[in-house]
């Protein structure tokens, strides 16, 4: 079977993958530019997340809009997803069989965005991502490169509204996606001009 959006889209619908199924409401599935050069992931749907069937929409995802909106880019630009895609019950961090149940849609959207820039928010997006013992605060703000995509950990939104003095470094951290971003987009010029 070929890797497509319609194919992923009836592949996930009605998943019961893991137990999570048995109380979410919606799945949100992740949402954005498909095209886009940059991949948000983030840990799973909270209570309005759940509600709404989309990533990224509650308080969280308010503050995640400001932060992009900050470096020039908005929901639009940008691909938003999730390690697990249906919310764990009173937003408890995914166990482990469910994060793996519900990874092969991450890597399957991933495969069809093709982004050249991942952003994982918080630790369980990181562990699950490039590295089982990262540790956030350790290392934040440290660019991996993986298959030839840039992956960058930082705090998630909501360690941002618990903490509010971590916003100084979550901005460093922004500011360093826009100077890749930069960066890459100033080599595709120069590729198309010669
Ligand atoms: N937190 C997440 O990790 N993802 C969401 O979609 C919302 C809150």
């Amino acid at each position: 079977m070929q890797l497509s959006w319609e194919w992923l889209t009836t592949q996930i619908a009605d998943c019961r993958a893991c137990d999570l199924c048995q109380t979410r409401t919606n799945i949100a599935f992740g949402e954005g530019n498909k095209n886009a050069d940059i991949l948000f992931i983030g840990e799973g749907p909270g209570r309005e997340e759940d509600l709404q069937g989309r990533p990224f929409v509650g308080p969280a995802g308010q503050l995640l809009d400001k932060m992009l909106a900050a470096i020039g880019l908005y929901r639009e630009d940008v691909y938003i997803a999730n390690i697990v895609k249906c919310r764990p019950p009173q937003n408890r961090v995914p166990l482990e069989e469910e994060a793996n149940a519900c990874i092969t849609y991450l890597r399957a959207q991933t495969a069809l965005i093709k982004p050249r820039i991942i952003v994982c928010l918080g630790a369980t997006a990181a562990k699950y991502v490039y590295d089982k013992d990262v540790r956030i605060t350790r290392d934040r703000g440290h660019w991996k490169q993986k298959n030839g995509v840039y992956i960058l950990p930082t705090y998630h939104p909501a360690a941002l509204l618990r903490d509010p003095p971590k916003k100084h470094e979550a901005w460093a951290d922004f500011q360093q996606i826009r100077k890749i971003l930069d960066e890459l987009n100033s080599e595709k010029t120069l590729i198309k001009q010669e």
